[in-house]
């Protein structure tokens, strides 16, 4: 389908979420053309509405645990939900979106003869007993708990990418993201980096679930897209998994202080039990993303939060 230009048609799942929107915007500035795939469990209309009038997107709605017969140039697999309110709200079916929606989209890859990226996540890693986790680290991960629907569902997803690519000789790329923010995350998703700063826009309590100790490393959206873009555009005979996430670490505690201090809030920290399986420390190894992909994060916690605080304040007061 490629024109004398170099456009692709991108297929995009879960593009009206937070990253597949990014995503999608991103690649129609390069100048291809987009189809967005959401059923819209998570994503939101309001997160692609700018890009409707672009007569180079096309949005879609289906459920990737359904076949789908479309016609692209290469599939970006976003869709699932991500964080853990969203994905322990129906189980099974985010242990379906991730196990049958990858077959689907590797059964589309290999009838188009097409490359497939896959959107997996350092929750593969489990609570990690090595720090930091660099890809050959196979993960502590229970297989029964809460968590698992998600990160036994991504860690399989990655099994079947990988023999498709043995078995069939697909063309695979597999990111393990890392937590990433930005605008577009969803105000009451549970994620901490969202949940803090509507919680300071709202002048509450900023809950630390556990003493606050715990650490976190936040990449910005912008940097992450650029990391998905550079590793679907690497060699073919680079598969990943890449870690794609910004190593710098920060306490929970940290993070907390330094909302209060780029929102000008009244809140307080208060403090609450940890919730079960949450993983004390991660860190991305990136040395490998830095190697084949010449990929860095660039932008710094502090700026990426007052960008994300300007989105927040413009959504709450809307
Ligand atoms: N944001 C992060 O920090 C992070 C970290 C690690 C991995 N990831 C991965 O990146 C991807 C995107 O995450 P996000 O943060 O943008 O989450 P999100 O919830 O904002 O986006 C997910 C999108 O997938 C769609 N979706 C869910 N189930 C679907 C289905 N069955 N069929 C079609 N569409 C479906 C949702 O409607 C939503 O638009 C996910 O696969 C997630 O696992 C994200």
């Amino acid at each position: 389908m490629l024109d004398n230009y170099g456009t692709k048609r991108i297929i995009v799942t879960g593009g009206s979420g937070f990253l597949g929107s990014h995503l999608c915007e991103r690649l129609l500035e390069n100048g291809h053309e987009v189809l967005c795939v959401d059923n819209f469990y998570t994503g939101t209309r309001g997160n692609i509405e700018h890009l409707l009038d672009n007569h180079a997107f096309e949005l879609h709605r289906h459920d990737v645990t359904f076949p789908l017969y479309v016609e692209g140039d290469e599939i970006y697999n976003l869709a699932c939900p991500a964080s853990p309110i969203h994905y322990q709200y129906d189980p099974v079916q985010t242990t379906k979106t991730c196990v049958v929606g990858a077959i689907n989209m590797l059964g589309l890859a290999k009838r188009l003869k097409i490359k497939v990226l896959q959107a997996s996540t350092s929750e593969v890693y489990g609570d990690p007993t090595v720090h930091p986790q660099t890809e050959e680290y196979w993960g502590n991960v229970n297989p029964i708990g809460t968590r698992s629907c998600y990160d036994e569902g991504k860690r399989c997803a990655e099994t079947l990418f990988f023999d498709y690519n043995r078995q069939l000789g697909l063309r695979i790329k597999v990111a393990r993201i890392f937590n990433t923010y930005g605008p577009r995350m969803h105000p009451n998703d549970g994620r901490v980096v969202s949940n803090f700063i509507v919680q300071a826009l709202h002048d509450k309590d900023i809950t630390i679930y556990g003493d606050g100790s715990q650490t976190r490393a936040f990449c910005y959206v912008d940097d992450l897209i650029d990391g998905l873009v550079r590793l679907m555009d690497s060699r073919d005979d680079f598969t990943g998994p890449v870690n794609l996430g910004n190593p710098n670490e920060f306490t929970m505690r940290e993070l907390a202080e330094l909302v209060i201090e780029l929102t000008g809030t009244k809140s307080r920290v208060s403090y609450k039990e940890l919730p079960s399986d949450d993983p004390k420390q991660r860190q991305p190894d990136n040395s490998l993303a830095k190697a084949e992909l010449d990929w860095e994060p660039k932008v710094e916690l502090k700026e990426g939060l007052v960008k994300t605080i300007a989105y927040f304040e413009k959504l709450l007061s809307a």
